[in-house]
């Protein structure tokens, strides 16, 4: 096809030598398939700020790195130099956590570079050689489906251990390839140890899976995966072989039954004086 504009760049770069086709126009990107030498790559071009939707919401932008204090002045006064660096952050956040991912063995795209707001990374390919499908568009009967949300719990945990929350995962941000799923879009990614919000973000990540994978799987409904995977994290023992359970175990100490007895005692006597009194 004709070399879109914002992939010219690339091409006269020498990264990309043929734009093929056009795979995906998202929410935040457009997705092509290229060739460079005689590799078949993904190309996914971010949308101009003004274009996107959520991910501009506070909550993330909250923890991510600048490179100095004034970019971080400028991004927060919004001058035009500061939305071209809130840009380039946001551009090069995906790059990032790929590189964190990928040598943290999560199954991501292997990324290459991103180059002018264009993200060039591996094409995760199906069975047939051709564009993976999305996880929502893949039938699941419960035993597959048992089989991959195991595996995305696992994915989760390493993602975790390295530092990293989605923040937007769910079934349309997950391929599957032959060997299972690989997790996709991410950048909004945000920094574990640097937001207030890391928590929620992560159990909301975690009960996407179970809703989705609920439907086949209704056991999965009331599961508890995103505060267990939470609490150990935060407990500093959570590794990639933790055993999870999907159940949370009520507060450990016991409940004082004496200060309860106590309690009603006193309230018992309290009012009885009163009683006492007013009839006097
Ligand atoms: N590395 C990849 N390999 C194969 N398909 C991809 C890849 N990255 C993205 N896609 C396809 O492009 C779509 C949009 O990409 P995504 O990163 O999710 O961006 P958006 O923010 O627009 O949702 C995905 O749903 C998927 O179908
Ligand atoms: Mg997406």
């Amino acid at each position: 096809m004709k070399t879109p504009k914002r992939l010219q760049p690339l091409v006269d770069e020498g990264l990309i030598d043929e734009v093929s086709r056009q795979l995906m126009s998202g929410k935040e990107a457009i997705v092509y398939v290229v060739r460079c030498g005689d590799e078949v790559r993904c190309a996914k071009v971010y949308k101009e700020a003004n274009q996107r939707s959520f991910h501009q919401a506070v909550a993330y932008q909250e923890g991510r790195r600048v490179k100095n204090s004034r970019q971080a002045r400028a991004m927060e006064k919004g001058t035009r130099y500061g939305r071209k660096m809130a840009e380039e952050v946001w551009q090069n956040a995906e790059v990032d956590a790929l590189y964190r991912l990928a040598a943290a063995g999560v199954r991501v795209p292997t990324p290459y570079i991103c180059f002018e707001g264009v993200l060039l990374m591996e094409l995760v390919t199906g069975a047939d050689g051709n564009a993976a499908p999305r996880l929502n568009d893949v039938p699941l009967e419960p035993e597959l489906a048992r089989e991959y949300h195991t595996a995305l719990l696992r994915q989760v945990v390493l993602m975790l251990c390295a530092g990293v929350i989605h923040g937007d995962l769910s079934e349309y941000n997950i391929l599957v390839d032959a060997n299972g799923p690989v997790i996709i879009d991410l950048p909004q990614a945000i920094d574990a140890a640097g937001s207030s919000v890391a928590g929620a973000m992560l159990e909301r990540d975690v009960s996407n899976l179970a809703t989705f994978f609920g439907a086949v799987l209704p056991e999965l409904l009331g599961s508890q995966y995103g505060e267990e995977i939470w609490n150990l994290y935060q407990a500093g023992v959570l590794t990639a072989e933790s055993k999870l359970t999907g159940r949370v175990a009520a507060p450990e100490t016991p409940a004082d039954v004496g200060a309860v007895i106590r309690e009603i005692a006193l309230a018992r006597e309290e009012e009885e004086d009163r009683v006492a009194y007013s009839g006097a």
